[in-house]
């Protein structure tokens, strides 16, 4: 085993601890980021990408960590945020000893930090990871975990936008609106049939003609468009980004003639500006980390042994978080996502503080 250190400057990010793992024989570069232990264990994704610099995925492992705490502590959990990087090419590098020695190094954090899956590593990854280390969820099924988490991911998103409807309509259902979804990948696909279920007209699109295929097949009475350009340019009532990043942007925001946003992408805004953008034209937008939390939940749901019906309960609670929300942009005049911001925060210092009291 290499080198185990810790920045000795996370403060100047906000950040309580960030950990450089390496294992040469194995080629493992790992970076795990702690933003926050405030409510709990921090619990995140372990990235791998071939990062074009340690620099990038420093960055990259910084951020990411800082919004598992907010996604966390919105979601109602107990848990802090945490997020790691592998840097390197999973395709190149990726293997049974790499893995078990990342385990190693995320069972030497004694719990402070959880991890799962993300870009790059899968539910069979983790598998091997626990082989290490007891601090891993998004296992697979045979051996205890919650499987697939676009499930709950799609139901969260469902929830959601019910709120937004509730808050722009006045009642909580997509019944006779039109949806349009950008992404039938595992989310987007799971989220069609919610809608179609409530009564809401979908428009959709993907770029994976496999994914428009099983829509032709599974769903008939979606409307498919040709790209996501013509999506945001449809007349639709909803727009659920459920692909890529970056999906509200300079060029879309102004063409979109949805007055609602609520999908399962990560990041959607490209970049602070966008919510102002959104709140100008009259768009509400509820934010992706609120609405796309069902995933942690399910994962995080492994902790305590996993059930179901207890993390779907969790997950229908997305509802009332997007509708306080909602109802907190408004009274603070301010966007939506900045009041799910401070709900978070709210939430990191009121729960966190509790730990100031001294049990014995
Ligand atoms: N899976 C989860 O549990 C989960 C949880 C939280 C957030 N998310 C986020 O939700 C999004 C979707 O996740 P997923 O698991 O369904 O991913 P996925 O890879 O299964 O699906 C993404 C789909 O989007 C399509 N796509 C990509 N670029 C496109 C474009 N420009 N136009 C139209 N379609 C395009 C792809 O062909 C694919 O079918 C991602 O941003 C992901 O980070 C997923």
């Amino acid at each position: 085993m290499g080198v185990f250190a810790s920045t000795d400057d996370p403060g100047s990010t906000g950040h309580e601890q960030v950990v450089f793992c390496q294992d040469k024989q194995t080629g493992l570069r790992a970076i795990i980021g702690i933003y926050s232990t405030a409510l709990g264990p921090a619990l995140g994704g372990t990235r791998f990408y071939p990062y074009a610099s340690e620099e990038a995925a420093l960055a990259d492992v910084l951020d990411l960590s800082r919004g598992m705490a907010y996604k966390n502590a919105l979601a109602g959990l107990d848990l802090g945020g945490g997020k790691a990087v592998i840097w390197g090419d999973p395709e190149q590098i990726k293997g049974e000893a790499l893995l078990r020695a990342y385990g190693r190094f995320v069972e030497t954090l004694g719990g402070r930090y959880y991890t799962a899956c993300d870009v790059g590593t899968y539910v069979t990854d983790m598998d091997v990871i626990a082989r290490e280390t007891r601090y891993v969820t998004g296992r697979s099924v045979e051996h205890g975990g919650a499987g697939d988490s676009s499930v709950l991911t799609a139901w969260g998103v469902f929830q959601g936008m019910r709120a937004a409807a509730e808050h722009v309509w006045g009642s909580p259902t997509l019944s006779g609106r039109r949806v349009g979804v950008a992404g039938l990948g595992k989310v987007g696909k799971y989220l069609v049939g919610h809608l179609i279920a409530d009564g809401a007209e979908v428009v959709a699109t993907d770029l994976n003609p496999k994914a428009l295929e099983w829509v032709r097949a599974n769903h008939p009475q979606v409307e498919l468009v040709e790209d996501a350009s013509a999506l945001v340019a449809a007349d639709i009532d909803v727009y659920a980004p459920c692909a890529l990043g970056g999906a509200l942007n300079d060029d879309t925001v102004p063409a979109l003639r949805a007055r609602v946003v609520t999908g399962a992408a990560n990041n959607q805004l490209a970049h602070p500006g966008i919510e102002k953008l959104l709140a100008d034209r009259g768009i509400l937008y509820a934010p992706d980390y609120v609405v796309n939390a069902g995933g942690v939940i399910q994962v995080a749901d492994e902790i305590e042994g996993f059930n179901f019906d207890r993390a779907k309960l969790r997950a229908t609670r997305i509802y009332d978080t997007t509708r306080e929300i909602l109802r907190l942009a408004d009274d603070d005049g301010v966007p939506p996502a900045v009041a799910a911001d401070r709900l978070a925060e709210r939430r990191m210092a009121e729960i966190g503080r509790l730990r100031s009291i001294r049990l014995r």
